[in-house]
C-alpha cells in the first residue's frame, strides 16, 4: 500500500527499533523500518521524515551500518536517536568521543533551548531518560547547536541551526523516557508536519481499495485458522471482491478442543462468506510421525499446509490467482537485519518462511503493515463480534508445537483435554481477557506421581500464560494461587496420563511465547 505521508526508520539494530514505529503509529502516522538504503532509493520512497534508529555499533568501528550523509541535504526532517545521532554527528563534523564506560539506564538531562523538538518542555526544565550508548557527542559540528544535555552526556540533544535534522542521545521511544511522546509528537507534527489520518477507518478504505484494484476479475482463496488474523484478512478481502473469496478451513488434527465446530459457526454466520471446511488430520499426522524437530515440524506442516489448498482451490469455480494471509508487520520485520542480510530464524512462522518457492498463487497480505492491537482495531472497524476480535493467538502449526517431541493422535487427545481444562477455569476465573495467550503444553518427559495406593510413572503438562502487547516481548501471567491450584487439580484428576502439572514463569525475551 502506498500511504501519501509515511516515516521512514532506518534501523540500525536498536532493540528499540520497534518501540519507535510503535510510537509514531500510536500518533496516527504512518511509518516503516526498513535497513539503511542509499540516497536515491530515500528519494524515491519520498518519506515525510526521517527516524534514525539507535544500535549496538560505534562509528570508529569496521563495516558498521551508515546512511549516505547527503541525508542531511534532502530537505526532508531527520530525527537521529543514540547511534543515529553520533552518525550524524560524525558525518557532519563534530566531535564523538568512544566513551569507555557504557552508560545505561536512568539518567536526567536538562533543556537548555527548547528549538521545536522540545516545544512546550520550556528551557531549563528537568526531565528523566533513557541512556543506552557507548559513544556520546562530546561538541556538536559546526552549524548544530545543543538543546539539552545531561552530567554524562554535554550533548544529550542537539539541532542544525537551519536545517530540519536533530538528534537526541536518549531513547525517546521507551516507557522509562516519560516525556519521550511528546518529544516524538514535536518532531511529526511541528517538524515534519504529518497529519494523524492514520486511522483504522483509513486502513480499510485504502486497503479494500487497494485489494480490489489488484484482484480485478479474478478470484481469491483464504485460508482461515480460526484466529483473529487470518479472520480480519478474509473479512477485509471479503469487503473488497464479495463472493470472489472462498475461505477454507484446514483441520489439520491440531487443533483445539471443539475448535472446528466453533470457527465453522462463527464464520459462517458472521463472515457470510463462502467457507469451506477440509478435514486433512490423517495427512498431516502422518507427515508429522517420528519428527521431533521443532523447525521440522513447521517445515511440514507449512508445505502440506499449501499443498492442501491447491487441492481445494481446484474445487472452487473459475480460476483462483491469489492466496490471502494474515501475515502480520512482526513476522516481516523479524526477517529483515540492519546490514540487509538474512538474520536470525528463531521460528520459521508457517505464513512467512514456510512457503514453498513455487507457490501457484500471489500472496495478498493485507496486515503485513499492523501489529496484533491494530489488527483488533481493524477487525472491530470491519464489524466482527468480540468473541472473535479478542481471541487469543493460536499458532498455524498449532498443537505440533505445543507437543515437545512426536506428534502422535494420543498426546494430541491428552493435550487437547488438559488445554480444554485450563481455558475453561481462566475464562470461569474472569481472566481471560487480562491475559494475551494462555495455553498447555505437552512436554516429552514422563514424572513419578501416586494415584490411590499406586505409582504412576506419566506425563508433565506445562502451562503457560502470557501478557504482551503484540507478541514480541511478553511477561508470565500472576495468576492468583488457587486458580492455578484448581486447574492443576482437574488435569491431574481428569486427563488421563498425566500425573504433574508445572507452570513456566519465563519472559520473552529470553524465552519464546511458544515452547517451539
Ligand atoms: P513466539 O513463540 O515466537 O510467538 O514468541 C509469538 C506469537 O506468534 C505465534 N506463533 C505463530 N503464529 N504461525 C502463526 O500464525 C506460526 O508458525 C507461529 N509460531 C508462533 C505465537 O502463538 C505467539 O502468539
Amino acid at each position: 500500500m502506498s500511504e501519501s505521508q509515511r516515516i521512514l526508520i532506518v534501523d540500525f539494530g536498536s532493540q528499540f527499533t520497534q518501540l519507535i514505529a510503535r510510537r509514531v503509529r500510536e500518533a496516527h502516522v504512518f511509518c516503516e523500518i526498513q535497513p539503511p538504503k542509499d540516497l536515491a532509493w530515500i528519494r524515491d520512497y519520498k518519506p515525510t521524515g526521517i527516524i534514525l534508529s539507535g544500535g549496538p555499533s560505534s562509528v570508529y568501528d569496521e563495516g558498521v551500518p551508515k546512511t549516505d550523509p547527503g541525508l542531511m541535504d534532502l530537505g526532508v526532517p531527520v530525527l537521529a536517536i543514540c547511534y543515529g545521532m553520533q552518525l550524524l554527528a560524525h558525518q557532519a563534523g563534530g566531535a564523538v568521543q568512544p566513551h569507555g564506560e557504557r552508560e545505561y539506564g536512568r539518567s536526567e538531562i536538562e533543556v537548555l533551548q527548547e528549538g521545536a523538538l522540545f516545544a512546550g518542555f520550556g528551557a531549563g526544565t528537568r526531565t528523566p531518560v533513557w541512556m543506552s550508548h557507548g559513544d556520546r557527542v562530546e561538541v556538536p559540528p559546526k552549524d548544530w547547536t545543543v538543546l539539552a544535555s545531561s552530567g554524562n552526556a554535554p550533548v544529550a540533544a542537539f539541532a542544525h541551526r537551519s536545517k530540519p535534522l536533530f538528534g537526541v542521545q536518549f531513547h525517546p521511544e521507551v516507557a522509562h523516557t516519560p516525556r519521550g511522546a511528546e518529544l516524538i509528537h514535536n518532531f511529526l507534527f511541528k517538524i515534519c508536519r504529518a497529519k494523524p489520518t492514520w486511522t483504522p477507518g483509513h486502513f480499510v478504505e485504502t486497503a479494500v481499495a487497494g485489494i480490489r484494484a489488484r484482484v480485478a476479475g479474478r478470484r481469491a482463496i483464504c485460508g482461515l485458522s480460526g484466529g483473529v488474523d487470518s479472520a480480519v484478512a478474509a473479512a477485509l478481502v471479503y469487503r473488497a471482491i464479495g463472493d470472489r473469496l472462498t475461505c477454507i478451513f484446514v483441520d489439520h488434527g491440531l487443533l483445539r478442543t471443539d475448535e472446528r465446530a466453533q470457527v465453522e459457526r462463527t464464520f459462517r454466520a458472521e463472515l457470510g462468506a463462502d467457507l469451506r471446511v477440509v478435514d486433512a488430520a490423517k495427512l498431516f499426522l502422518d507427515k508429522l510421525e517420528g519428527v521431533d524437530d521443532p523447525e521440522e515440524k513447521r517445515r511440514r506442516i507449512g508445505h502440506t499446509f499449501i499443498d492442501v489448498f491447491e487441492a481445494a482451490s481446484k474445487e472452487v469455480d473459475g480460476e483462483v490467482g491469489f492466496l490471502v494471509q494474515g501475515t502480520l508487520y512482526p513476522d516481516v520485520i523479524e526477517s529483515v537485519s540492519p546490514r540487509g542480510g538474512p538474520s536470525v530464524t528463531i521460528k520459521t512462522h508457517h505464513n512467512v518462511g514456510g512457503l514453498r518457492p513455487d507457490l501457484p498463487f500471489e500472496l495478498i497480505e493485507p496486515l503485513r503493515e499492523l501489529f496484533k492491537d491494530e489488527v483488533r482495531q481493524v477487525g472491530r472497524e470491519l464489524g466482527l463480534p468480540e468473541e472473535i476480535v479478542r481471541r487469543h493467538p493460536f499458532p498455524g502449526p498449532g498443537l505440533a508445537v505445543r507437543i515437545l517431541g512426536p506428534v502422535s493422535p494420543e498426546r494430541v487427545l491428552t493435550l487437547q483435554r488438559a488445554d480444554a481444562i485450563y481455558l475453561e477455569e481462566i475464562r470461569q476465573a474472569g481472566l481471560y481477557d487480562q491475559i494475551w495467550q494462555a495455553f498447555a503444553v505437552l512436554l516429552p518427559v514422563r514424572s513419578v506421581g501416586v494415584m490411590g495406593d499406586y505409582r504412576t510413572y506419566a506425563n508433565v503438562v506445562a502451562l503457560r500464560a502470557v501478557t504482551s502487547r503484540d507478541g514480541m516481548t511478553a511477561d508470565w501471567f500472576p495468576f492468583p494461587p488457587e486458580v492455578l491450584g484448581r486447574i492443576a487439580t482437574r488435569i491431574t484428576n481428569e486427563v488421563p496420563g498425566v500425573n504433574r502439572v508445572v507452570y513456566d514463569v519465563s519472559s520473552k525475551p529470553p524465552a519464546t511465547i511458544e515452547w517451539e
